[in-house]
């Protein structure tokens, strides 16, 4: 994942930075780059050194073209819209502005339409226009600090900013909206970073910028606004200085933190698997998977395992109805024992966070020796899954502490929709038009996870009654069931309360006898075209005393207002992508459960991170 740093202060910063972007290799990137004010004889320079690879080459690079100053920002690239090279690394120029971005500006190629003729454009990235808008603002003659609020405004996306700009001296201007920035306070020197990490050795007093804020820091002076630019005092947080807390910045547990990094995790992802400059899913060829040809394959074999295995479901309607292909889903401890009848034009999938788990290593291998084609779809590169699969596809989630998975189940998914849209497109089901909107709808992902992480309180109070309960329910239809079955999943491993999640046309097939007054039973229903069947599925056990907690969006609260006896109310999302959106609820719900349960959050009983045994 990107990683941001920024120095304001009255000491040379060049290698202090180069420090920083070392603290945030474990983010991963691909490209790295640093940008100052240096101070000559010809006055005040914006200058940037870059480079391809990883920051040693960045370091030898500033040892061959030396730059310095009292002021600068660096950056480690997680390749986004446009290749991993130097040319697309950060910091971007435009004008007198030097600016380091992570995350996703979902309007880049509109913004990039309005510039057209006034500005020109060096790279294919989505950051670069960013830059411009604030050249240009300023070229209009508002200053610095207007320009800069005023583009954020025009901005749609889940990103965090770090700008520096010619002739303002000694001044950062820095942004959070969906990836988290944090602010740390020295003497006489002030900083910016992607999280406590990244400020570990310059300053234990941090300062976490809410969702919306934007801030202009010197090497004397903080000041922060709201996303109304309302002026507003943050708290300061003092920072353990061990690295292990650090890491966890200002979040209690490893697993809210892995919660709240989904809006830029999911952009990692997303930019692995499409071409969001040109609306597109990525051929396998541009994908590096040689081989693989979607039209020639007949059946997709998906084998998994917990929460790796509900990606894995989810994934088989959407193979389906966008590229007309067959799944088998299979849970990886029973697959090679049933003896499945596989053909030989069948790709089989691993799908498997660590890329370790024994059971569905030993499915891929028995694959293998039955001559299928085979992919492991991993967060860990360097994993034996990985290694052994023809192909492995990284979902790029970052290194996933929790042992309940959130941030890789909501990267599993994007990548395979992201990868059964480009097999709809190969093997001619998805025209061109229909490519456009489902790529421009996955990435609006981000924006519309960070609209519903601010249900996190209202989460939170459903979690309190629910965490009184002895047994759930978690109901859903189509790719709601699976999402039902990993939200019943999240609730037992962290909270240790008894869940089932159910198809919700299927209760009334013998469980609905276990409903009895105040059994909680959460229905996941976006209004699609499954909703008006799901709702009655709802009012079958409401009947029956249960207390139903309905997720939806607007439309559908307005329908069942008096039908539930909560509603959750998520973001608009297209049926496609509705159920990465609506993973996060179901996340929140299962965690503030445990909170308030007290059990080990990120280390529940009897569990392992990575299950190496059969
Ligand atoms: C996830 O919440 C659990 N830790 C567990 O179900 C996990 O998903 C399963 O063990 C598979 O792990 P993997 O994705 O690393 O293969």
């Amino acid at each position: 994942m990107c990683g941001i740093i920024g120095i304001a202060g009255d000491q040379s910063v060049t290698n202090r930075l180069l420090d920083g972007l070392k603290r945030l290799e474990y983010r991963g990137y691909d490209s790295a780059g640093i940008a100052v004010i240096e101070n000559n004889k010809d006055g005040d320079i914006l200058k940037r050194r870059r480079a391809q690879g990883k920051i040693v080459n960045l370091a030898e690079r500033i040892k061959q073209e030396p730059v310095d100053g009292v002021l600068g920002i660096a950056h480690t690239r997680w390749a986004t819209h446009g290749a991993p090279n130097e040319t697309n690394a950060h910091p971007h120029f435009a004008g007198r502005v030097g600016l380091v971005h992570n995350g996703i500006i979902e309007n880049f190629s509109q913004l990039r339409e309005q510039l057209k003729g006034k500005r020109s454009f060096q790279t294919q990235t989505d950051t670069e226009v960013v830059a411009h808008l604030i050249d240009e603002a300023m070229n209009t003659g508002m200053s610095a600090k207007d320009a800069f609020a005023n583009t954020l405004k025009q901005l749609t996306g889940a990103f965090a900013l770090g700008v520096i700009i010619d002739g303002i001296d000694g001044t950062i201007f820095a942004a959070r909206r969906g990836c988290p920035l944090a602010i740390g306070l020295g003497d006489s020197e002030n900083y910016i970073g992607s999280d406590a990490m990244a400020l570990a050795t310059l300053s234990t007093r941090v300062i976490y910028l809410e969702e919306g804020d934007w801030a202009i820091i010197t090497k004397d002076s903080v000041e922060v606004f709201d996303e109304n630019d309302t002026a507003v005092v943050r708290e300061t947080t003092i920072v353990s200085t061990s690295m292990a807390a650090a890491e966890k910045g200002n979040y209690r547990h490893f697993m809210l933190k892995e919660i709240y990094e989904q809006p830029e995790t999911v952009s990692h992802t997303l930019t692995h698997f499409i071409d969001a400059f040109h609306y597109k899913a990525k051929t396998p060829k541009e994908l590096e998977l040689e081989n693989l040809d979607w039209r020639k394959l007949e059946r997709l074999s998906l084998i998994a395992c917990g929460t790796a295995a509900y990606a894995a479901y989810v994934a088989k309607y959407w193979f389906e109805q966008l590229a007309l292909m067959p799944v088998d889903v299979d849970i990886a401890s029973e697959f090679r024992y049933r003896k499945p009848a596989l053909s030989k034009n069948t790709l089989a999938v691993a799908v498997s966070q660590s890329g370790e788990t024994a059971d569905t290593l030993a499915a891929l291998r028995y694959c293998q020796s039955k001559g299928l084609q085979t992919a492991a779809l991993v967060n860990v590169l360097e994993s034996t899954m990985a290694r052994e699969a023809d192909f492995a596809m990284p979902i790029n989630a970052g290194p996933e502490i929790g042992v309940a998975s959130t941030k890789a189940f909501t990267s599993q998914l994007t990548a395979l929709l992201s990868l059964a849209i480009a097999a709809g497109v190969q093997r001619g089901h998805i025209s061109e038009e229909r490519e456009h909107a489902l790529i421009q709808s996955l990435t609006q992902i981000p924006r519309l996870i960070t609209e519903t992480l601010k249900l996190d309180k209202d989460i939170e109070a459903l979690a309190l009654d629910l965490s009184k309960a002895k047994s759930a329910f978690y109901l859903g239809r189509g790719v709601h069931f699976p999402l039902a079955l990993e939200g019943a999943l999240k609730l037992k491993e962290i909270s240790y309360i008894h869940a089932e999640g159910y198809a919700a046309g299927e209760l009334k097939h013998g469980p609905i006898a276990l409903i009895e007054e105040g059994t909680p039973v959460i229905v996941i229903a976006p209004s699609d075209e499954m909703f008006e069947k799901t709702v009655s599925n709802m009012q079958e056990v409401s009947t029956r005393g249960a207390k139903t907690i309905l997720i939806t969006d607007a439309k559908g609260a307005k329908h069942a207002k008096d039908m539930a006896d909560a509603i959750l109310i998520c973001p608009e999302v297209c049926p496609e992508t509705a159920p990465i959106v609506y993973a996060i609820s179901i996340q929140l719900l299962a965690y503030h459960t445990a909170v308030h349960l007290g059990t080990d959050v990120d280390q529940p009983r009897n569990l392992a991170k990575s299950v190496t045994v059969e």
